[in-house]
C-alpha cells in the first residue's frame, strides 16, 4: 500500500513545494523511476509492467489508450507502489486521434493557424477523454527532402510558417491550462535538425552549419517554446559528429542556455541505447550519464536511465542534484497536469467532443488543405447539375484507411468518407457514376483493370482520377527514393487521357511527388494530402464548387529528384541562375566549348525552378495585386514601416487568398535567402471586390542570427515582395538605418 505522499498539509503548498516534498521522500531508485518512459502496446500491459511500476520504476507509460488498461496500471502506480505516484500517460496524436484531420502537411496547406489550433483542440479533447495527457506533437522539423518519409508529420519548408502553425498546434493541445479537462502536454520535436538527414534517409546523419542551426531548423522551436509548449524531445540524428539525444551544445546551451527552456527533455524512442550504435558511447552506463549531462531528463525506452543513474550518482559520476533536477521536471508536469492531484480525473470528465462536431472540423480542415495546382480551361469546377455521365477511377478512390495517412494508430477508419462516397452523394441520382479503380492499390503493376477504368472513362462526361501513394510509403523510416507515383500509375493516366474527356486529377500522398511526366496527361490537379476521414466530402466539394480552394504549398515541388533539396528560401550564390541564363541539356551543341553554358547555378536537365513553388495555388477566384505603398523609404530600428496592397478579386466567385509578404536583406555579415517569408493573411474577398491588405514590419522581423549567435537585424537595403505565392513580383524596397549613437 502506498504511503500518503500528499497529507492535507502539503496539498495547501504551492507546486514547487510539493514537488520538493514528494522528491526529499524518494529514494535514489524512486526518482530515477520517474524518469523511465515504457511502452505498454504489447499484450497484458498490466501483468508484464506490474512488478517495475510497483518498484517505483516507471514514471510514464505510453501506447495505452485502453480505459480499462489504463486504469489497471494507475492503480498499480497509486495503491501498490510505495509512494503512490500517478504515472503520466502519452501518445501520439498527430493529426486527430479518433477523428483524423489531414496530415499535418496538408494542415499546413491551409495556412490558417486558427483552424490549426482547433483541430489540435478536438485531438487533444478526444485523447483526454481516454486518460491520455502528453502528445508528442508537434513536429517542427523544417522539412526540405520529400524522400525523407517524415516529410508528412511536418509543416513544411519554410521557418516562418512552421513557426506560427507549430504555435498554434501547441496552444491548441495545451488550451489556457494544462490541468483543465481536454487539455493534454505538447511535445514539441525533434531537437533538432532531423529533417535534414542525408539522402532523406530517415535517421541518417545529418549536417546542418551552425548559421542554418540557427536561422532555419531552430525558430519554430523558438516559437513552440514561446507559445508555452510544456516539453521537448530529442531526434534520433547525429549532428556533426554529437548525436542529439547527447548533445549538451543543443540541449543545455542553447535551448535551456539560450533560449531559456525548463521544462522535460524526453529522448526520442531508445536513443539514449542508440548513443552505443552511433559509437557515441562505450555502454548504457555512459549512454545514461551523457544523456543526462547533456539536458534529457526522461528516458523513453532505453531503461538507460532508470538501471544506471543510481550508480552513477553513488559513484559520484551524475551529481544528485542533477538527478533530483530531472525527476523535479516530472514531477512539475504531472502536477501542471493535474494528474497528481486527480489521477483518473479525464478518464471521466475529459468530455470527448461529438463525433459529428470533430467530424465538421474535420470536413474544414480537408477543404482548406487542398491544393489546386492545374486548372486548364477552367475545366473546374464541374457543374454536377449538369453531368449525366461522371467516371470515378484510381487507386486511392475508395480506401477509407488510406486516405487517413500516416501516425493514426487511434484513427477511426469507419469515420472515413472517401471521394468516391462522397461523389456519389454529392452527384445524386440524376447522373450515373462510373466507379473502376484500374489498380488495386497505388503500387499494382498489373494493367488487368485499365480496360474496365478506359470504359468507364469513355461512358463519362469527365473523369475524376484519385492516384497518390498509400499510407504506408510515408511517415517514420517510410523514405523513398524515387518519388514519382508509384507501380502502373502513369500508364494509368495515360490510359484515362486517351479516352478524350477531361481528366481531374486529385492525389493523396503524404509527401511532394515529382509529377513532370504525368501532369501533362490531366486537364485539373488536387493535391489532396492524406486529407483524413472527411477527405472525401472535401474534394467533392471542391470539384463540384461547393467550395472554392484556397490551400497553398507548404513545401516546393522538384521537378525531380536530382533537384533536391529544393527550397525557395535559398541562398543567391556567386552565380545565381537567371531564365535567359538557362540551357536545356538538349540546347547544348555537341562539342561545344566548356564555357558555353551560361555559367551559373542551374542543372542542364532540370534548370532551377521547381515544378510548383512554394506559397503557389488557384483558386476559382481571380486575384490581381496593385503596386506597393509602402509608408516610408528608411526607417530606424524600433520604427515600423507598413505596407499596403490592393488586391481585387476579378473573378465571378467569392474566394479567399494568402497573402504573402516576402522580404530579402541585400547585404548582411552572413549571406540571407533570396527571399524569406515574414508575413501572411488569410483575406476573404468577394467576387468584385478590391481590397487593402495591410502589413507592419520593424526591424525584429529582419533579425537574423549572426556569426557571434547575436540575434538582430543589419542596416542596409532591403527588398519586400507581396503576392500569392513565392515568386510574387509586387515588389518595393526600404533601408534599415544604423541605431543612432543615442540608442
Ligand atoms: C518517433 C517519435 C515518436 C516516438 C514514440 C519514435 O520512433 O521518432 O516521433 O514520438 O517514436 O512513438
Amino acid at each position: 500500500m502506498a504511503d500518503a505522499i500528499l497529507t492535507d498539509e502539503i496539498n495547501s503548498m504551492d507546486i514547487d513545494a510539493r514537488v520538493e516534498s514528494i522528491l526529499s521522500q524518494m529514494t535514489l531508485e524512486e526518482k530515477a523511476g520517474q524518469l523511465n518512459s515504457v511502452d505498454a502496446s504489447s499484450p497484458d500491459p498490466s501483468g508484464r509492467l506490474a512488478d517495475d511500476i510497483r518498484a517505483g520504476r516507471v514514471g510514464a507509460v505510453l501506447n495505452q489508450v485502453e480505459l480499462p488498461e489504463i486504469c489497471k496500471l494507475q492503480y498499480l502506480a497509486l495503491e501498490e507502489s510505495r509512494l503512490g505516484v500517478p504515472l503520466l500517460f502519452s501518445r501520439d496524436v498527430i493529426h486527430g486521434f479518433n477523428t483524423v484531420f489531414p496530415l499535418p502537411l496538408g494542415q499546413a496547406a491551409s495556412w490558417n493557424p486558427g483552424l490549426v489550433r482547433e483541430a489540435a483542440r478536438i485531438a487533444a479533447a478526444e485523447a483526454a477523454a481516454t486518460g491520455v495527457r502528453w502528445t508528442f506533437a508537434p513536429m517542427v522539423d523544417i522539412s526540405r527532402d520529400p524522400r525523407w518519409g517524415r516529410i508528412a508529420e511536418s509543416l513544411g519548408e519554410d521557418p516562418h510558417l512552421a513557426s506560427v502553425l507549430g504555435a498554434a498546434m501547441v496552444e491548441g493541445f495545451q488550451g489556457e491550462e494544462l490541468s483543465a479537462p481536454g487539455s493534454i502536454a505538447a511535445c514539441v520535436k525533434h531537437f533538432a535538425g532531423y529533417g535534414a538527414s542525408e539522402g532523406g534517409r530517415d535517421y541518417a546523419a545529418t549536417s546542418i552549419p551552425d548559421n542554418e542551426m540557427r536561422n532555419v531548423y531552430l525558430p519554430p522551436f523558438k516559437a513552440a517554446l514561446k507559445a508555452g509548449a510544456a516539453t521537448f524531445m530529442t531526434s534520433f540524428g547525429d549532428i556533426d559528429g554529437v548525436p542529439a539525444t547527447g548533445n549538451d551544445y543543443l540541449i543545455n546551451g542553447v535551448l535551456r542556455g539560450e533560449m531559456g527552456f525548463d521544462g522535460l527533455m524526453i529522448s526520442d524512442w531508445d536513443s539514449i541505447g542508440q548513443l552505443i550504435v552511433h559509437g557515441f558511447c562505450e555502454n548504457p552506463e555512459e549512454a545514461a550519464r551523457i544523456a543526462a549531462q547533456a539536458g534529457v531528463d526522461m528516458d523513453m525506452m532505453s531503461s538507460a536511465f532508470v538501471d544506471h543513474l543510481p550508480a552513477l550518482v553513488r559513484q559520484g559520476l551524475v551529481s544528485e542534484a542533477l538527478l533530483d533536477e530531472m525527476a523535479r521536471r516530472v514531477l512539475t508536469l504531472k502536477f501542471a497536469l493535474g494528474v497528481i492531484d486527480d489521477p483518473y480525473a479525464d478518464i471521466h470528465r475529459g468530455g470527448a467532443p461529438a463525433p459529428a462536431d470533430a467530424l465538421s472540423l474535420a470536413h474544414k480542415a480537408a477543404v482548406e488543405s487542398l491544393v489546386l495546382l492545374k486548372n486548364e480551361g477552367g475545366v473546374l469546377p464541374l457543374d454536377f447539375s449538369e453531368i449525366d455521365n461522371l467516371a470515378v477511377i484510381g487507386p486511392l478512390a475508395d480506401q477509407p484507411v488510406e486516405q487517413m495517412g500516416t501516425w493514426v494508430f487511434d484513427g477511426r477508419a469507419e469515420r472515413s468518407i472517401t471521394p468516391l462516397s462522397a461523389v456519389r452523394s454529392a452527384l445524386g441520382d440524376q447522373a450515373q457514376l462510373h466507379f473502376a479503380p484500374g489498380l488495386t492499390h497505388s503500387r499494382d503493376n498489373s494493367q488487368t483493370g485499365f480496360a474496365d477504368a478506359a470504359a468507364a472513362a469513355r461512358a463519362s462526361d469527365a473523369v475524376i482520377l484519385c492516384l497518390g501513394e498509400e499510407a504506408i510509403l510515408s511517415g517514420e523510416a517510410h523514405c523513398r527514393a524515387d518519388i514519382t507515383l508509384p507501380g502502373a500509375q502513369l500508364d494509368l493516366a495515360k490510359t484515362i487521357r486517351a479516352a478524350g474527356k477531361p481528366v481531374i486529377a486529385v492525389i493523396l500522398a503524404g509527401r511532394p511527388l515529382a509529377l513532370t511526366h504525368i501532369e501533362p496527361y490531366f486537364d485539373a490537379l488536387i493535391y489532396a494530402w492524406h486529407p483524413g476521414n472527411m477527405g472525401g466530402p472535401a474534394i467533392a466539394d471542391v470539384i463540384s464548387g461547393a467550395a472554392n480552394p484556397s490551400g497553398k504549398l507548404p513545401v516546393s515541388f522538384p521537378k525531380s529528384v536530382g533537384q533536391i533539396p529544393i527550397h525557395y528560401n535559398r541562398k543567391n550564390s556567386g552565380r545565381p541562375a537567371e531564365p535567359d541564363k538557362v540551357i536545356a541539356i538538349e540546347d547544348v551543341p555537341v562539342g561545344a566549348p566548356q564555357t558555353s553554358l551560361g555559367m551559373s547555378s542551374f542543372h542542364l536537365d532540370d534548370g532551377y525552378e521547381p515544378f510548383y513553388p512554394f506559397g503557389f495555388g488557384l483558386s476559382y477566384s481571380k486575384f490581381a495585386y496593385g503596386h506597393i505603398q509602402i509608408s516610408a523609404q528608411s526607417i530606424a530600428p524600433g520604427e515600423p514601416l507598413e505596407l499596403a496592397i490592393d488586391i481585387t478579386n476579378s473573378g465571378d466567385r467569392d474566394g479567399v487568398e494568402i497573402v504573402q509578404l516576402y522580404i530579402r536583406d541585400r547585404a548582411a555579415s552572413l549571406t540571407r535567402p533570396v527571399r524569406e517569408l515574414k508575413a501572411f493573411q488569410r483575406v476573404e474577398l468577394p467576387a468584385g471586390e478590391s481590397r487593402t491588405v495591410r502589413f507592419v514590419l520593424t526591424d525584429a522581423d529582419l533579425a537574423f542570427s549572426r556569426r557571434d549567435k547575436s540575434f538582430g537585424a543589419e542596416p542596409g537595403g532591403f527588398d519586400v515582395w507581396i503576392g500569392g505565392d513565392s515568386q510574387a513580383d509586387a515588389h518595393a524596397a526600404f533601408e534599415l538605418c544604423a541605431r543612432s549613437a543615442a540608442g
